[in-house]
């Protein structure tokens, strides 16, 4: 299994309610490595192109709203299957179907305030990491001392 990235984004939801520690943990615990963050607040244009494929939703306008309503912490991680774990450790977009144990699962219950967002696929991270951190080597690669343990 090659090492592969993701884009994972604590929603204004996440940050205002104190949960980006809790989140980062979660990822740290499991044991994928942070190569990329920071905090933004976003504009509507900008999570315009983020969430481009949702345009014509009905629920797409609400969504660009409440994700520019405040700062999201955008970050990078990395690791085996990275894509699909993390998936798994955000739970299902619907909150009510996210099993317990999951992040959306413990702290959410409304879709339009399910906390955090994971890309789909590497080729949805790629598009997603560039835009949120530019082309230009966006992520930074450094050797942990538990690199050997995980
Ligand atoms: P989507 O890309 O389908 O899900 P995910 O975030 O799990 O990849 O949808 C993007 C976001 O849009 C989702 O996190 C929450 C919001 N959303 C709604 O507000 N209502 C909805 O009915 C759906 C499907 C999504």
């Amino acid at each position: 299994m090659a090492t592969e990235q993701t884009y994972i984004m604590i929603k204004p939801d996440g940050v205002q309610r104190g949960l980006t520690g809790e989140i980062i943990g979660r990822f740290e615990r499991r044991g994928y490595k942070l190569v990329a963050m920071k905090l933004v607040h976003a504009s509507q244009e900008h999570l315009e192109k983020h969430y481009a494929d949702l345009k014509g939703k009905p629920f797409f306008p609400g969504l660009v709203k409440y994700m520019a309503s405040g700062p999201v912490v955008a970050m990078v991680w990395e690791g085996k299957d990275v894509v699909k774990q993390g998936r798994a450790l955000l739970g299902a977009t619907n909150p009510l179907a996210s099993a317990p144990g999951t992040i959306r699962g413990d702290f959410a219950i409304d879709v339009g305030r399910n906390i955090c967002h994971g890309s789909d696929a590497v080729e949805s991270a790629k598009k997603e990491i560039a835009l949120w951190f530019g082309e230009q080597n966006p992520t930074i690669n450094y050797t942990r001392a538990v690199d050997t343990w995980v």
